[in-house]
């Protein structure tokens, strides 16, 4: 015999499930198990699990300058989390940081602050120019003026691959390629692979999310080509870590 909160029950998920079946709706209802803790609900992603890097003070100092270089909140917590433990990571291996598409400079601005940056190479490759996204800069002054505190801070203005011949091909320990366009990225993965040091780490901020499946999948040629495999993470990213025993170019 169903007892009411049985029959209560059935009655919602009968309700729920019919209305997700009107065709005027873009949005779905879902019963999800009550939670006691505290959700993280930011950026595409849902989860109870442990999210308490936002109340260290390392964190917190880390997402107010990326906030600061932005002029606005990108609520990507999680995602700054991943980029900041891949610089940290990478800090102790020699060669140069790499950012291929910077925009207004939120990422590199927190991973700067958060490493406490110096005079050591960090390039910055971006075309700079607007194009109505409020991630895109609106030319490379303000981006400049942002990063005036960190003399090792380099824009290289211009279109990947092209703009890649500007820097040094040497050695590099920290790679983050945010471009939002496969054919670009994919050049930069495999320009950047083979200059990567052992230990070094390569973050890419399109690789899982929806709707760059292209970005996956070319992401994943490169990766078969030149045999290293990628990480793909709750948040929309990929890691890769290059093994030590992988020899450099
Ligand atoms: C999503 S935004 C980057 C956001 C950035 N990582 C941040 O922390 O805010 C994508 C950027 O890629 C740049 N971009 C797109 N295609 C490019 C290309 N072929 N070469 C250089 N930059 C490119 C755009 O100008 C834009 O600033």
């Amino acid at each position: 015999m169903p007892t009411l909160r049985h029959l209560a029950h059935r009655a919602i998920e009968t309700a729920v499930a019919g209305f997700n079946r009107n065709p005027w709706s873009t949005e779905a209802l879902e019963l999800m198990p009550r939670s006691s803790g505290s959700v993280y609900k930011h950026d595409g992603l849902r989860t109870t699990h442990n999210h308490t890097f936002l109340d260290t003070p390392d964190f917190q100092r880390a997402y107010a300058r990326a906030v600061q270089a932005a002029g606005w909140d990108y609520e990507i917590y999680w995602r700054v989390h991943v980029i900041l433990w891949a610089a940290l990571t990478a800090q102790s291996i020699p060669g140069g940081f790499i950012e291929c598409g910077t925009g207004r400079g939120f990422m590199a601005s927190a991973i700067c602050e958060h490493l406490a940056w110096g005079d050591r190479p960090f390039y910055l490759f971006d075309t700079f120019e607007p194009n109505g996204s409020p991630y895109y800069a609106d030319g490379p002054r303000a981006v400049q003026e942002n990063f005036r505190e960190w003399p090792g801070v380099r824009l290289v203005l211009g279109s990947v691959p092209d703009s890649l011949v500007q820097i040094e091909s040497g050695p590099v320990a920290f790679v983050h390629i945010d471009m939002n366009r496969p054919s670009p990225e994919e050049a930069a993965l495999r320009h950047f692979w083979p200059r990567l040091n052992p230990g070094g780490v390569v973050v890419l901020d399109d690789y899982a999310y929806a709707g760059f499946e292209d970005s996956h999948h070319s992401a994943n040629r490169v990766a078969a080509d030149l045999e290293f495999s990628i990480v793909s993470l709750p948040t929309g990213q990929g890691v890769a870590i290059k093994p030590p025993s992988t020899p450099m170019e």
